[in-house]
């Protein structure tokens, strides 16, 4: 029952309290975000956590590209708030994959297959977020600065996602969805 209260839960959060997380509270987080299931084992998420200025300089890293696209006139999609929920949380989780830039025969599967590892290891994460208390929202609006980002942090494995996480300043009604009849062929 447990679980299925985290998971009824959980929301998006993108405005957080000015409250300090503990280390062991982010360590038990990263610790179960690794017990998810993946491909073959092969465990391919990779974690960079961002606090006080790192998570600042990745702020200003993304605002800074956020302008530069503006002067060119090209599309931004939500990331100014994709920006704004990196800036009040007080911890960020970057994910890379390990695997996918550096492989030998890395084919369209395995790309698939770890992408979905990835996938496993962040909901585990975020259901254990808030499990224990913390909202988080899961951003991929990263892309628009992944080459930046990786220069900045001189990593040769590609980013998956971002995860902004801290206290809930919040509590957004949930978010639409689809009945699983409407998204389910049940056949027998
Ligand atoms: C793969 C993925 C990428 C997402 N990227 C973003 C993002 O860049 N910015 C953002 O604010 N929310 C992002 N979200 C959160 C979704 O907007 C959110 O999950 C969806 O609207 C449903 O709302 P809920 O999580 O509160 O149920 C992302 C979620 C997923 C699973």
């Amino acid at each position: 029952m447990e679980t299925i209260n985290t998971i009824n839960a959980r929301r998006s959060i993108r405005k957080f309290q000015d409250k300090i997380i503990p280390n062991e509270v982010i360590e038990k987080i990263l610790e179960l975000s690794t017990k998810a299931p993946s491909g073959k084992n092969r465990q391919p998420w990779r974690f960079v956590i961002l606090q006080d200025t790192a998570k600042d300089d990745l702020v200003t890293l993304m605002t800074n590209v956020s302008k530069n696209h503006k002067e060119k006139g090209l599309p931004i999609g939500s990331l100014e708030i994709s920006i704004n929920s990196l800036n009040e949380a007080p911890l960020v989780i970057l994910v890379f994959n390990a695997f996918s830039n550096s492989e030998k025969d890395y084919n369209h599967h395995r790309l698939l297959t770890d992408t979905q590892s990835i996938g496993a290891s962040i909901q585990t994460m975020i259901l254990t977020a808030q499990d224990l208390g913390l909202g988080s929202v899961w951003i991929c609006d990263i892309f628009y600065s992944h080459q930046e980002i990786c220069s900045w942090l001189n990593r040769e494995d590609e980013l998956i996602a971002a995860v902004a996480m801290g206290y809930a300043n919040q509590s957004p009604y949930p978010r639409p969805r689809k009945s699983w009849r409407e998204v389910t062929d049940w056949l027998k």
